[in-house]
């Protein structure tokens, strides 16, 4: 049975080749000391700063910059990007690049007018925001997390070896998002990929939990099997325009909060691949990969039903003949063989993972209980060994 919810998403998309030309008019609606926060220079390479740069210009704002958000955004450069922002009374903050620089500006955003260290508060305590929070625009680079249009916002703390997403509210999501397909196009194939596997992954995240035939399944299923046609094409092509727009919307409704609606989730692999992450600084997308097949192996048995319909709905395997368990099995090896086609990474041990690494990462590890199986720590650790 669906459960009952709200629902309600306060973030504005514009999407396609000529989605940048609405910056100027989003941007008359916010402040004119504009903090702009990049990664590590590909924003440069690609001409996209220089254009965003004559775009703020052109409005009359006062410009402060972040530059250098890393992949997996540290809490150190954190508290660098909240100290910049007072300094010059940011009123609003315009992330471009990827995940991470989206994900790092909503934290920035909430820790700007609290006297409280973020990581502290945010992701050890999990406090909501309790100041007022700076609003925060996104120019998207990469397509994958759904940070875009999400309240996610992902920060790893190296010398705590964790790292730890706080899920914000609507207050926190941006308020506008522009998604051109074609910034895509520089991404290199790896993260291109990584992309992929995290999208392919958010969706499974939501859909393995609960026994449920409900609204969200279907839309799930539809998601991931628009995704796998559309990356087959872009791994052959990585310039077609038609499969990278079609991942770059898929990314978006695969983690815009809608699929999640009035059902459970599990978000295992997510806690596994971020522990993960938190040892190793690897790649997201491919931390999930690494570790997805031997947890899915190992809770088959407990969510067999759903196991086999994602076989025959989402990998079109027929059904005739043959038990739940061998159909369920058959989904899994089709995944597999897909995983290996795009070339993900599939061992933890070739994301810099060692044997030494296991017990700290299985600490790491946070155990939610929405899955088909509440892992304890003993098969958290079976399960990371699986994945060497
Ligand atoms: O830093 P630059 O130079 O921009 O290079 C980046 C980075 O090295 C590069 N890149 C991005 N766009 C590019 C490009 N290179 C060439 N051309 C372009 N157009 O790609 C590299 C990876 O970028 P990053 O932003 O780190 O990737 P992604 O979008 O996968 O974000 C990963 C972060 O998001 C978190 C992850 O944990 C990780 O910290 N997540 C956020 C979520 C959310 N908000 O809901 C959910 C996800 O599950 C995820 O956990
Ligand atoms: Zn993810």
């Amino acid at each position: 049975m669906l459960g009952n919810f709200s629902y309600h998403n306060p973030t504005k998309l514009y999407f396609g080749e000529d989605s940048l030309g609405y910056l100027k008019q989003e941007l008359a609606n916010y402040g004119k000391n504009v903090l702009l926060v990049y990664g590590g220079g590909s924003i440069k390479k690609s001409g996209l700063y220089d254009e965003i740069m004559g775009i703020l210009q052109e409005c009359g704002k006062n410009v402060a910059q972040v530059a250098g958000v890393m992949p997996n955004p540290t809490a150190e450069k954190l508290r660098e990007g909240v100290k910049i922002a007072r300094e010059n009374n940011s009123d609003f903050i315009l992330a471009v690049g990827g995940g991470s620089v989206c994900d790092y500006s909503k934290a920035v955003s909430v820790s700007v007018h609290c006297n409280d260290d973020p990581w502290d508060k945010y992701y050890i305590r999990y406090e909501e925001p309790d100041c007022d929070i700076v609003p925060v625009g996104c120019v998207l680079t990469m397509a994958g997390t759904g940070s875009e249009m999400n309240g996610g916002a992902v920060i790893t703390n190296h010398e705590q070896h964790l790292k730890i997403g706080h899920v914000f509210g609507d207050d926190v999501m941006p308020k506008f998002s522009i998604l051109n397909p074609r910034y895509t196009m520089t991404l290199p194939v790896y993260q291109m990929v990584a992309g992929i596997y995290d999208i392919m992954n958010h969706i499974c995240e939501q859909y393995f939990s609960g026994e449920d035939d409900n609204t969200s399944d279907y839309i799930s299923e539809g998601l991931m099997k628009g995704l796998i046609h559309a990356s087959r094409i872009a791994v052959k092509d990585p310039q077609d325009y038609e499969a990278r727009s079609n991942i770059m919307w898929t990314a978006t409704w695969a983690l815009n909060t809608l699929v999640s609606r009035g059902k459970s989730t599990d978000w295992m692999v997510h806690m596994l691949g971020q522990a993960v992450g938190a040892y190793t600084d690897a790649t997201h997308g491919m931390t999930l990969a690494a570790v997805s097949l031997p947890y899915y192996r190992y809770i088959m048995p407990y969510g067999l039903k759903k196991f086999a319909r994602f076989a025959t709905q989402v990998w079109d395997i027929p059904a005739q003949g043959k038990t739940d368990e061998q159909l369920a099995e058959q989904g899994l090896s089709a995944m597999e063989s897909w995983m290996k086609e795009l070339g993900l990474v599939m061992k933890i041990s070739e994301l810099g993972a060692v044997e030494e690494m296991i017990d700290g990462i299985a600490d790491a590890t946070i155990i939610l209980k929405g899955g088909y199986k509440v892992l304890d720590r003993d098969e958290v650790v079976k399960i990371l060994k699986a994945s060497m």
